[in-house]
């Protein structure tokens, strides 16, 4: 670990920052593809049904059209474990917006035409999108998305709630939200034989190679991806979406190359979103504040094409120490698209909730919500009993509250007024789980001098590029200008997303590793490189599975201040101060980016974003970002991310943990509980608009009211 001295740890510039500002730098749909033609998806208007018939009559009239796709003229897939990528094969209609025909023509705007001109007809079954909480489809699922139990029971929680002094018990709403990534989701496909290449909007090229290969029945290696750039994913692209896969049906069905370009509605059907929650939290605790009891449940919904069932429950396992607790998602299947990964998928949700809750039973406690929190810090992981690889979530709150200047603070709500503005403060708690996957990566000497190392990763903005190439020359023992590191194609081999903030600790270990052969290589040939070049290749299945049990979290604490208009209700984030510690930091700039970024995201879930279901149409009403909100500059005013420096030899060769995700986890439970500190009113459900603070503040303009700007 000595070796990572050189540029680990500096601010280095994104290495293919040039190419970007300057548009050289290609996105899927940028690639100069010869002869290719153009698909458009025909979408479901019912959420559930059968196609009855697909006239393509009026759309292959108009010139340019060369095809209209539907069940009956694809290339059958085979079975899929992920049932919404079985893209036209049955007439069976699962959800509104899925798709159920295709039009390819020879330009873009033809395509879109023609599509407009496919008739479809139904047989409409009735629906029911609406999650509600005695529905009896409601299940607990054994597993849920990352692997963890859908269940866990310790002690006896009820006994412990009826004997506690102090309980909380309060109910939290998120809405379903949308990843609104900046670039659309497009897929250019080229098949060549029995090989098909998708230039894909990317954040796993290997992952999504092997899975679109499983759905073609091709063999391993027979897809390939390319991915050199991503504009933004949050989960989004972390497999591919139905857009991807009617692309290499097209090309297929045609026999040329076929480009698919989501347009910014098509998203919000067709590329996922985060479920809604409903969550019920009850605490028990000692007039202390030490926790003696939690209990945390949280209802979800998936589609009836499979159990997508986020961990929204898995951070209140490791969080605060008791010693009776339980928790439990369930899952509604209903007649709606299929949810999926969004940033921190259940951390984000669940955090919001549990740590709301915390400043709750702070209130009720009269206790200050860092006190409460240091008072029931675990000594070890509270449901496995494994040690912590590192935890410094303590120092976080204390530092995090000495930058932000929470000393002094009076918790008394409501109490400081300027104009028509009441002003507070809030904090919470955050925390990720440090996860790696086995990696595969190749390092060379090139007899120029040079090295190339290659990793299927992919940089979907985050720096990850830029922060391999800094792992790679230290390993090396070289200037960074002297490393070339190539990502985004599946043949570099095995390698996991840019997802679960996972990607630098596991890419970065197999990059690690193969530097370290390659220089014992070069020793061994006294530096004799041949003429074409010396080449080692390395994996790191074996190391990551031989760690030793451990917790593996990043930990983190956030602070809001925010001011709220008495008479309208208006909030504005007037500063956000995050306070981190997620192991050692490779690029202190990109790693900056990524955890404000973070914030940002939550900033947005806590003020704004919210698809309105409407359960008629078993669809989302908003479809664009002129009525799905998402904050923007004039909403991000300070946002300062600070961490602490930590050592923890359990993770990984960098012993880095993962910071794509930390930073929205605990943001929006800062803010409501800012919100409440401003002026007394809790809300939980989120977002928190204008309609719910105003519901719970006095009517008519506060004592001490006077006319100020309207808006700040
Ligand atoms: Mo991220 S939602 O784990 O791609």
């Amino acid at each position: 670990m000595t070796t990572l001295q050189r540029t680990v740890g500096a601010e280095v510039t994104r290495v293919e920052g040039r190419e970007k500002v300057t548009g050289a730098a290609l996105y899927a749909y940028e690639y100069p593809v010869p002869d290719a033609l153009y698909a458009w998806a025909v979408q479901s208007t019912v959420p559930r049904g059968t196609v009855r018939a697909v006239d393509p009559a009026a759309a292959l009239s108009l010139p340019g059209v060369v095809a209209v796709l539907d069940s009956r003229n694809v290339v059958r897939l085979r079975p899929t474990d992920t049932p919404e990528l079985a893209v036209l094969q049955s007439p069976e209609v699962a959800y509104r917006g899925q798709i159920v025909a295709a039009v390819v023509a020879d330009t873009f705007e033809t395509a879109r035409q023609a599509a407009a001109a496919v008739r479809v007809e139904y047989d409409v079954d009735d629906h029911d999108a609406e999650l509600t909480d005695g529905d009896p489809r409601i299940f607990v699922p054994d597993t849920v998305n990352g692997g963890y139990p859908g269940h866990t029971e310790t002690g006896d929680v009820e006994a412990a709630l009826a004997a506690a002094p102090v309980v909380l018990d309060a109910t939290y709403t998120t809405p379903p939200e949308h990843t609104a990534t900046m670039e659309p989701h497009a897929t250019i496909a080229v098949w060549d034989g029995d090989t098909l290449t998708l230039y894909n909007g990317d954040q796993g090229p290997w992952m999504t190679a092997a899975r679109v290969a499983e759905l073609f029945g091709l063999p391993e290696g027979a897809v390939r991806i390319v991915a050199d750039h991503t504009g933004g994913g949050f989960g989004s692209k972390a497999i591919p979406r139905p857009p991807t896969v009617l692309a290499a049906l097209a090309a297929r069905a045609v026999g040329r190359p076929v480009k698919v370009a989501a347009t910014r509605q098509q998203m919000f059907t067709m590329v996922s979103y985060r479920t809604p929650t409903r969550q019920r939290i009850r605490l028990g605790a000692e007039r202390d504040g030490r926790l003696t009891a939690i209990w945390h449940d949280a209802l979800q919904q998936s589609s009836t094409l499979t159990p997508y069932c986020e961990q929204t429950v898995t951070c209140t396992r490791v969080m605060y120490a008791a010693r009776h607790r339980r928790t439990t998602h369930r899952l509604a299947q209903l007649d709606v698209p299929t949810p999926s990964w969004m940033r921190a998928p259940g951390e984000a949700p669940g955090m919001f909730a549990l740590e709301s809750a915390m400043d709750e039973l702070a209130v009720e406690l009269g206790m200050d919500p860092i006190d409460l929190r240091v008072a029931n810090e675990p000594a070890r992981d509270p449901e496995t009993g494994h040690p912590f690889s590192s935890r410094n979530l303590v120092a976080c709150l204390r530092e995090g509250a000495a930058r932000f200047g929470w000393a002094g603070r009076d918790p008394a709500p409501g109490r400081r007024r300027e104009g028509r503005w009441l002003a507070g403060t809030g904090v919470a708690a955050c925390n990720y789980p440090a996860l790696t996957w086995p990696s595969t990566a190749t390092a060379r000497a090139e007899p120029g001098g040079g090295f190339t190392v290659r990793i299927a990763a992919a940089d979907i903005g985050t720096g990850a590029r830029t922060a391999l190439t800094q792992v790679a020359a230290d390993e090396l023992g070289v200037a960074i200008d002297r490393v070339t590191l190539d990502i985004g194609r599946s043949a570099y081999g095995q390698a996991p997303w840019a997802g679960g903030s996972m990607g630098l600790s596991s890419w970065g270990w197999a990059v690690s590793k193969a530097c370290r052969a390659l220089v014992k290589r070069l020793d061994e040939v006294s530096g004799a490189i041949p003429p074409d070049g010396l080449e080692v290749r390395a994996d790191t299945a074996e190391d990551v599975e031989a760690r030793r049990a451990f917790s593996r979290h990043a930990y983190g604490a956030q602070f809001a201040e925010v001011r709220v208009d008495a008479v309208t209700g208006q909030v504005r984030v007037d500063r956000l101060l995050g306070m981190f510690a997620a192991g050692r930091v490779i690029n202190p700039r990109t790693a900056g980016s990524q955890l404000r970024g973070g914030m940002c995201m939550g900033l947005s879930t806590a003020l704004y974003e919210n698809l309105e279901t409407d359960p008629r149409f078993g669809d989302f009403a908003n479809h664009d970002l002129a009525t799905y909100h998402i904050a923007a500059h004039a909403d991000v005013r300070d946002v300062q991310a600070h961490w602490l420096e930590e050592d923890d030899d359990e993770l990984n060769p960098m012993g880095s943990k993962g910071i794509g995700e930390l930073g929205i986890v605990g943001t929006a439970a800062a803010i409501a509980n800012a919100v409440y500190h401003a002026t007394g009113v809790r809300v939980r459900d989120l977002p928190i608009t204008v309609e719910r603070v105003r519901a719970g503040l006095p009517a008519g303009p506060p004592a001490g009211f006077s006319a100020g700007p309207s808006t700040r």
